[in-house]
């Protein structure tokens, strides 16, 4: 499949004028600490340029070496999804749906258009807890989640999309943004990236507020035992920060939140145990070729691998582009 990423030059033009200007404010004037930071965005940018390329190789070595423990979770069924959650699935696929009656059936949180809803059996949780921690403890080859999260394992690398990410995108999730979210191509989702990532008291607390490189995210918690660590969100991106205020949302396990992608949030420090969240970064190739959601740019499209940033080429099938600032 030819796949497909956004110029990498484009992008660095952009951010050199945006950080030569905030690290003038920030009183970084002198020569070589400037070039310190080029230096710094300059292997940044190699690093994305090869992502694909060392992501299918790390993909192809956990193939050829990983033996999983719990074979069972890379194949989505029915009896891991919660009864509530099956139901609501149910109501949104019927002829009659609507976005007042599904809103009738899901927890909207104090942050505007955040909804929380059972999802997974927690024997399920537990299960994929064992098997994602047994891979981890592997000789096996690891790729970080994303630039923010130290701690995590990539489920595209390990062979969770196919039959597991895919399915729970297009079966089970579609039907609920597409009622929820229609204005940020909640409707034609059309790829994804999906990783867990791990919070422990010796590794990361917390993540910084931020906003998604999705049209909408998928946030589930599954589990094991841990103690504050609420996320909290603010406004959508575009909003200045020092106009925003901040609303804390629970997260609690077996249950996932939906929210916008652009919708800036973060996660507070666990004070206790461990917490292990699966994250679902949904795409809209429709939307996102339009803009970038991470850059603001119209997309110059260079070749890419696997579903990397979800960008497509108008004319074709939906196959995978990626953006080099992601
Ligand atoms: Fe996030």
């Amino acid at each position: 499949m030819v796949t497909w990423q956004l110029c990498e030059l484009t992008g660095v033009y952009c951010l050199l004028i945006v950080t030569a200007q905030l690290l003038k404010k920030l009183g970084c004037v002198r020569d070589e600490q400037f070039e310190g930071v080029l230096n710094k965005i300059s292997q940044e940018v190699d690093r994305r340029k090869h992502l694909g390329v060392t992501s299918a190789q790390r993909a192809a070595a956990i193939k050829d070496i990983y033996r999983p423990l719990h074979p069972h979770v890379y194949h989505l069924q029915e009896s891991y999804l919660a009864s509530e959650f099956k139901q609501i699935v149910e109501y949104c696929q019927s002829d009659s749906a609507t976005e007042e009656g599904l809103l009738g059936l899901l927890e909207e949180q104090v942050a505007p258009r955040v909804y929380r809803f059972p999802l997974f059996d927690k024997s399920f949780c537990e299960d994929l807890m064992e098997e994602l921690k047994h891979f981890e403890q592997s000789a096996a080859p690891k790729g970080r989640p994303n630039t923010m999260n130290q701690y995590g394992i990539l489920l595209n690398e390990l062979g969770f999309d196919e039959h597991f990410i895919t399915p729970l995108r297009e079966q089970y999730l579609l039907p609920l943004t597409s009622l929820l979210y229609p204005d940020c191509g909640g409707c034609c989702l059309d790829s994804h990236k999906a990783f867990v990532v791990k919070y422990d008291m010796n590794e990361d607390l917390d993540l910084s507020y931020h906003y998604d490189n999705a049209e909408v995210t998928l946030n589930v918690s599954l589990g094991k035992e841990f103690t504050e660590g609420n996320l909290y969100f603010g406004d959508m991106r575009q909003v200045p920060v020092s106009e925003t205020e901040c609303s804390e949302v629970e997260h609690r396990v077996t249950e996932g939140l939906l929210h916008r992608g652009q919708h800036m949030h973060g996660a507070l420090p666990i004070s206790s145990g461990q917490r292990w969240n699966l994250i679902i970064w949904m795409r809209a190739s429709q939307e996102r070729n339009k803009q970038c959601p991470m850059c603001n740019r119209t997309p110059t499209l260079v070749e890419a691998e696997g579903f990397a940033d979800g960008f497509t080429k108008h004319s074709d099938p939906p196959q995978n582009i990626s953006c080099a600032l992601t």
